[in-house]
């Protein structure tokens, strides 16, 4: 069943024409970018299931950013407005500045040597050098790594371990309501615990925080360099050259390189500003996420630029900075047309402010569109918000991997009727199906596995940083000839998608993508810890939150109470404070199979009060009444 089925219009002609001439199409597509070398073809599946898009093609993704927006006359126009309600300033870069401080980063970099194909890793808050220094390593053909400031030092460290840089970026630190979190620290653990530190890193100096550069020998002020800098120029690549590596959580501990090439990329995120956000130069989007996401990478950073338009960088909450009416605050401030949030922001003001008071304080007649993704946007926070600021509000579903929208509401190509809980339709390019266990695509409305015939559009993975055979084994060989997804669900008889959740042990919590496997590693490391399980369950304002089950050491004499403090502790110190690591429960044995898999999903089913059946492989069935007794309703 594909989503354009008995369709017909403007989706309908697009869908089927990406799906059956995908050559036709994305070369198509591809006339939004401005090329070194034009792509005379679009796919390359001369080494399947490895794909490459533009195979002949050349291009600089700078170039595409900010170059040729600033030679076409938009140099005075607004391309970047950072917004920080931590320190109250507003700072607006025309594409004109953006240029200059992009080429003068980039000719930092490649003073220090660092040339195309180099990996440079990028540490920082929501602060606009993020985008600079992302921006500046594309400019000169080297691979950003970005990493989420909520994670620390370990987590920073097995990023660094794996994508090997030759420089980090920095800064002194980020802001959080009521307390800054202070960078170097964090790096020089970092530091501590890989043996592949970068020879050059620079540093952000932030007034709000200390720790500089010149607290350390070697390290460069990033003032002080851009002030010196020759600027550098564009660097030609091949479209198949990687832009940046992202690390997401799969379902064990150590994270997954996510590679994006440049040329895909491009053509992609040009077309889904058209065609899904309904934006194109000289408008205002504003996606408040944060950088070090995919979600960030995209419709922070490239999507907008791409297409000359204005992006808005947030740093702040959605509540309590100062107050729910925040997100409004900068909609009618900035002239906001199209706003993607995640639904737990939503949520967040929602609890704050349910009846809309603070929205009635703003004029945010600019706004056309609330876009959502991250996490199922639910019927009821989609009913609240479509009610209150009386404009569309767009569930899309997608993924690190595919780096855009796998399932949309196409707002610029043709607007669909909206189903709640829904993300709508198949984008063109993605022909997604639900199959069952064996591969069998099911009947409309059955429930199963999410896939995606290859090849994946343009802009999507090119496969995992140096590890073909992960890239191949979790993605591609469960169901040959198809990705994927790990998400479950099903599609409805007149093609619409419903996304239900994870199939594996990948959890969303406040739409940040973690892994319970990583938890559970640094849970067993506790002395007393014999055993440990770590599953999602449902929360009202997160969507879900890590809930730890542990097994003591046989003698092991400690309280409970001290237990979960410690474990607490730990995994905040690990992972980071973003993994909102704070239920343990202590059980006397964990529910298995008998070849010794613990029952995760059934565990969850348990502590969500779900209807859950006793799998005929169970070890031990008492284990599962006992933890039913503890957990179960009324316990
Ligand atoms: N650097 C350092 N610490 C960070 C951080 C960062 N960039 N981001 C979050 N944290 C910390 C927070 O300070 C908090 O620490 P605490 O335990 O000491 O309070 C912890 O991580 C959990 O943060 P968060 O998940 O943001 O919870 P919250 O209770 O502070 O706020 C929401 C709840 C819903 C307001 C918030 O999660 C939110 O805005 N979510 C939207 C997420 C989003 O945009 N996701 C991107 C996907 S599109
Ligand atoms: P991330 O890689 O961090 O973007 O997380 C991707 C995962 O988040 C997906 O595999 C889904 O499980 C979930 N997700 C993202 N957007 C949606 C959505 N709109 N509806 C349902 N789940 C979503």
């Amino acid at each position: 069943m594909s989503s354009a089925e008995h369709r017909s219009g403007a989706y309908a002609e697009a869908f089927s024409e990406s799906i059956e001439h995908p050559e036709r199409f994305w070369l198509k597509a591809a006339e939004a970018v401005d090329w070194v070398d034009a792509p005379t073809r679009a796919l390359d599946d001369s080494a399947a299931p490895m794909y490459r898009w533009f195979p002949d093609a050349r291009v600089n993704t700078c170039f595409n950013a900010l170059d040729r927006h600033v030679a076409a006359g938009r140099g005075d126009q607004a391309a970047l407005i950072h917004d920080s309600a931590m320190t109250g300033v507003t700072r607006t870069y025309t594409y004109a500045e953006l240029l200059d401080q992009v080429s003068r980063f980039a000719g930092v970099l490649a003073a220090q040597g660092i040339t195309a194909g180099d990996r440079v890793v990028v540490y920082m808050p929501m602060i606009p050098e993020a985008a600079i220094a992302m921006l500046a390593c594309a400019r000169i053909g080297a691979v950003h790594s970005v990493v989420f400031g909520g994670f620390a030092a370990a987590e920073l460290a097995a990023r660094i371990d794996d994508a090997e840089p030759t420089a980090l970026i920095t800064a002194s630190g980020g802001l959080e309501p009521g307390r800054t979190i202070e960078y170097l620290p964090i790096v020089e653990r970092a530091l501590g615990l890989t043996d592949r530190a970068p020879a050059t890193i620079v540093v952000k100096d932030r007034a709000q925080i200390p720790g500089s550069a010149a607290d350390h020998d070697g390290w460069l002020d990033w003032d002080a360099a851009i002030a010196d800098a020759t600027p550098a120029d564009c660097v030609p690549v091949a479209a198949t050259d990687p832009l940046y590596i992202l690390y997401t959580s799969g379902t064990t501990g150590k994270p997954k390189g996510v590679v994006r090439d440049n040329g895909g990329h491009a053509v992609a995120l040009a077309w889904s500003m058209r065609n899904i956000y309904d934006i194109g130069a000289g408008q205002v989007m504003w996606t408040a996420s944060d950088v070090g996401w995919v979600v960030g990478h995209s419709y922070i950073v490239y999507g907008p630029l791409l297409v000359g338009a204005t992006t808005v960088m947030y740093e702040g909450k959605p509540v309590g900075t100062p107050d729910a009416g925040a997100f409004w605050r900068i909609v009618a401030q900035h002239g906001v047309r199209a706003l993607f949030t995640a639904p737990t922001a939503i949520r967040a003001i929602r609890k704050e402010d349910p009846d809309a008071v603070e929205l009635a304080k703003y004029d945010i007649s600019t706004l056309t569109t609330l876009f959502a993704a991250g996490e199922r946007l639910d019927p009821d926070t989609y009913e609240w918000a479509s009610t209150k600021l009386g404009v569309p509000v767009i569930d899309h579903w997608w993924q690190t991997e595919t780096g855009w929208a796998i399932c949309a509401n196409l707002r610029g190509l043709e607007p669909m009727p909206i189903k709640a809980g829904s993300p709508t339709v198949s984008v063109p390019g993605y022909l997604v199906q639900v199959v069952d266990a064996e591969g069998t695509e099911v009947e409309a409305g059955a429930e199963g596995n999410i896939v995606i015939r290859l090849p994946l559009p343009p802009g999507t993975l090119a496969g995992l940083w140096r590890d073909e055979q992960r890239y191949v084994k979790s993605y591609l060989s469960t169901f040959p000839g198809h990705y994927l997804t790990g998400d479950s669900g099903y599609i409805d008889a007149d093609g619409y998608v419903f996304v239900l959740g994870r199939s594996d042990d990948v959890i969303n919590v406040a739409g940040h993508r973690l892994s319970t496997g990583a938890m559970e590693a640094v849970v067993a490391r506790h002395a007393a810890v014999a055993e440990c399980a770590v599953v999602g369950i449902r929360d009202e304002l997160k969507g879900q939150r890590p809930s730890g089950y542990v097994v003591l050491k046989a003698g092991a004499d400690i309280d409970h109470e001290v237990l979960r403090t410690e474990l607490v502790a730990m995994v905040r110190d690990q992972i980071g404070a973003v993994a909102t690591f704070r239920d343990v429960t202590v059980v006397q044995a964990l529910p298995k199979t008998r070849s010794g898999k613990i029952l995760r999903k059934t565990m969850r089913q348990i502590a969500d009060h779900e209807d859950y059946t006793v799998p005929s492989t169970i070890e031990d069935p008492a284990v599962l009444d006992a933890l039913a007794k503890l957990l179960g309703p009324g316990a």
